[in-house]
């Protein structure tokens, strides 16, 4: 659905487009292109289907690729593990194409819920406390990964430490429901993570770009009203029904905002961020900004946040995309 956003807005002035569809099966295919085929029509979300003309990406940078001719840019719309999560990134790398946004490093460390914690804590930003449970530590001492998890304080949110878009992530009020919680997280990845839950919680979030001199801009903040009954911010309320409130700008008070804004950069620089990030945070009732992760790949549709904080920042969608890629351009392959 971003990709197809992002199709629909891309200025066909300065930019040629070629589409590339992945199927669930990881095929590679050029696609139509077309923007309307890639949206949620009477609630079904649209997939890529095999197609008749496949593509491959060398890795090689002095082969060309069978079937795409000559890019200048990739751009990886694409969420979760293999795509935003530097696999593809280094695929690119390898093949010597800029692409928009975060690199091999930046790109798995946002992916790794847990690795992102850390770094965000050794850049002096508060995050809430957690625990970690690999899958040896599971599957070998249960009873002390239980002691673990419990010690971090209820309520805690139990996470796959690299999924995305909500999945497998479960509240849990007491100690019964924690293991079918840490059960259902598994079930996505084998790496798991619990957090303390953030009560009263407002979820507070901040788009970062890159300027023409790589300094990280930050935009105006947004706050995601739950309601309709849902708990925390699932897939349902991010995606299927019409519950959720998006606030755009955030009613902030202004050194809250400014506050924000900074620490946004701060962790697009400690994770090593490039193009773009949205940075999610908690804000709690005394007023503590509590991060809680970076997405170096945000939901790109024209209502998503990422783009229409842009637009309250005064950057329209089409211009936002434009400057993604020139960004890439700018930046191109290698250690950088
Ligand atoms: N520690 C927490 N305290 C309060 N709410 C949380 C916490 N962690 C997650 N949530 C809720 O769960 C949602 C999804 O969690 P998040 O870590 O953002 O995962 P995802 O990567 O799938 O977006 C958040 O938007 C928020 O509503
Ligand atoms: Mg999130």
């Amino acid at each position: 659905m971003s990709a197809g956003s992002i199709l629909s807005a891309l200025d066909q002035r300065f930019f040629d487009p070629v589409a590339i569809g992945i199927t669930r099966d990881g095929g590679w295919f050029l696609q139509d292109g077309n923007p309307d085929l890639l949206r949620i029509i009477a609630g079904v979300v649209p997939e890529v289907e095999p197609g008749d003309r496949p593509v491959v990406l060398s890795a090689d940078p002095t082969v060309r690729s069978p079937g795409l001719g000559d890019i200048d840019v990739v751009f990886p719309v694409l969420h979760g593990p293999w795509g935003e999560d530097g696999t593809i990134q280094g695929l690119l790398e390898m093949s010597g194409i800029p692409y928009v946004g975060s690199g091999v490093m930046a790109s798995a460390v946002a992916m790794d819920k847990a690795t992102m914690k850390a770094l965000f804590a050794s850049a002096g930003l508060e995050v809430g406390p957690f625990a970690v449970i690999t899958d040896r530590q599971w599957r070998s001492d249960r009873v002390a990964a239980m002691a673990r998890a419990s010690a971090v304080g209820f309520p805690v949110f139990v996470k796959p430490a690299r999924a995305g878009s909500s999945q497998g992530i479960s509240k849990v009020h007491s100690v019964e429901g924690l293991e079918s919680a840490i059960e259902t997280a598994r079930a996505h990845d084998p790496r798991v993570i619990v957090e303390a839950g953030v009560e009263g919680a407002r979820e507070i979030e901040c788009g970062v770009i890159q300027d023409e001199s790589g300094v990280p801009r930050a935009s105006r903040c947004a706050e995601i009203i739950i309601g309709g009954g849902h708990e925390f911010y699932d897939f349902d309320a991010k995606y299927l029904d019409d519950s959720t409130t998006l606030v755009v700008p955030a009613e902030l008070d202004d050194a809250l905002e400014a506050e924000v804004r900074r620490q946004a950069c701060l962790a697009f620089e400690a994770l090593g961020c490039e193009g773009l990030a949205r940075v999610d945070f908690f804000t709690d009732p005394t007023g503590a900004v509590i991060i809680n992760e970076v997405n170096t790949m945000p939901g790109f549709t024209p209502i998503s946040m990422f783009p229409r904080m842009w637009g309250a920042s005064g950057l329209a969608f089409a211009d936002l995309v434009s400057h993604l890629v020139r960004d890439a351009q700018r930046r191109g392959t290698g250690l950088r």
